[in-house]
């Protein structure tokens, strides 16, 4: 995507957050490629635990991924600004990587709005367990 229409999404965005602040549907959201070579491949079959949990490689292009993908409504450093859910709250380890990779491939649609794409398809699942590596690091008990 050039810096132009990035441009023109993020005002768009801003523009449809502003004009009802109760409505986050969001349906345009343009993926960006994140780059997991260097991870050991994980084929087809979805994985229900992390295989990436505490791998460093992965953690580090978790952080770029989500900044490029998630970010944008689960805020910077998964700091919620309030449209979607603080992943800071995502219970570390196999029950939170059930509920993780459940919401990355379906998505979230409410009365048939959607209010999170699904990823399926659309980042791999190396991908997105290094995504899911990068939150654990973020995890925090107290809130
Ligand atoms: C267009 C906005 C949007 C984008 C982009 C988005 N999400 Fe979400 N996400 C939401 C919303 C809104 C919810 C709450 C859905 C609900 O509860 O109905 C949600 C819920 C979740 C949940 C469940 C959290 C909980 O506490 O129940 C997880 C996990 C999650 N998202 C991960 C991600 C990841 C990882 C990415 C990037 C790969 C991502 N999301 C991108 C809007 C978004």
């Amino acid at each position: 995507m050039s810096y132009k229409s990035f441009a023109l999404a993020v005002g768009a965005w801003g523009l449809l957050m502003s004009a009802s602040s109760s409505v986050f549907a969001h349906g345009d959201v343009t993926p960006q490629a994140v780059d997991a070579s260097g991870l050991e491949p994980l084929g087809e079959e979805w994985r229900e635990e992390n295989p990436y949990s505490g791998n460093d490689l992965a953690i580090e292009i978790g952080a770029s991924g989500y900044n490029q993908n998630c970010a944008r409504c689960h805020g910077l450093e998964a700091i919620s600004g309030g449209i979607a859910p603080d992943l800071r709250k995502l219970e570390p380890g196999i029950d939170g990587d059930e509920w993780f990779t459940y919401r990355v491939r379906h998505g979230a649609t409410r009365n048939g709005i959607p209010y999170m794409p699904s990823f399926e398809g659309v980042l791999s699942q190396e991908a997105l367990w290094a995504i899911r590596a990068w939150l654990e690091t973020q995890y925090d008990p107290d809130l």
